[in-house]
């Protein structure tokens, strides 16, 4: 009869997921940051980009730490993630609409993310693998960052002024609307 896996078992499935995860967003940043209108958020996607693949390498440390091969496992979490952002990338919005829905895309990912290093570094330090408890948590650290900058470009102004072109002068309340005549189909007021 096969022995019951334990928490070891359970930690090393969980890093082969989140190595899949963050190998699948080295190739679906780039698409965010191709996508995005605002420079500033296009470099902070290519800077994440960056750090996505050091955090690749840092699995792998993280990996020989524990004397495991390096393998990942097909993480159909963050594949269905990063799908829900190539149906929001094939819509057709204004501009800054977009960039606002590029980051609502982004920060599903960094969530995810940080759960997942979340629960690792918890195990990591609860079984002593202190080595790969530092490891973790330098990414954890670095996706926290990443979902703060995010946070703060949606709300330094990117959701405004998506805001601004969803409720141009002649939609903003129902009355205007009415006396205004029929509204215009896409508000571009808030283009840059
Ligand atoms: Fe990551
Ligand atoms: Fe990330």
């Amino acid at each position: 009869m096969a022995e019951a896996g334990t928490l070891h078992d359970a930690f090393i499935d969980e890093l082969r997921d989140t190595y899949d995860a963050e190998k699948q967003l080295t190739k679906a940043l780039p698409k965010l940051a191709k996508a995005s209108s605002n420079s500033k958020l296009r470099q902070a996607f290519e800077s994440h980009l960056e750090e996505t693949q050091g955090q690749v390498e840092r699995l792998e440390q993280v990996f020989e730490s524990l004397g495991e091969k390096v393998r990942g496992k097909h993480c159909d979490g963050i594949a269905g993630i990063i799908e829900e952002g190539k149906s929001i990338m094939e819509e057709d919005f204004d501009d800054t609409t977009m960039d606002a829905c590029l980051i609502a895309a982004g920060q599903r990912a960094e969530h995810y993310e940080m759960a997942a290093y979340g629960t690792l570094v918890a195990w990591a330090q609860a079984m002593g693998h202190a080595e790969a408890a530092k490891l973790l948590q330098q990414t954890l650290d670095e996706e926290k960052a990443a979902d703060k900058k995010l946070s703060g470009l949606a709300e330094g102004g990117i959701n405004q002024s998506a805001a601004d072109a969803a409720h141009s002068e002649e939609d903003e309340e129902p009355e205007a609307a009415v006396a205004g005549g029929p509204r215009k189909s896409a508000a571009k007021s808030g283009r840059r």
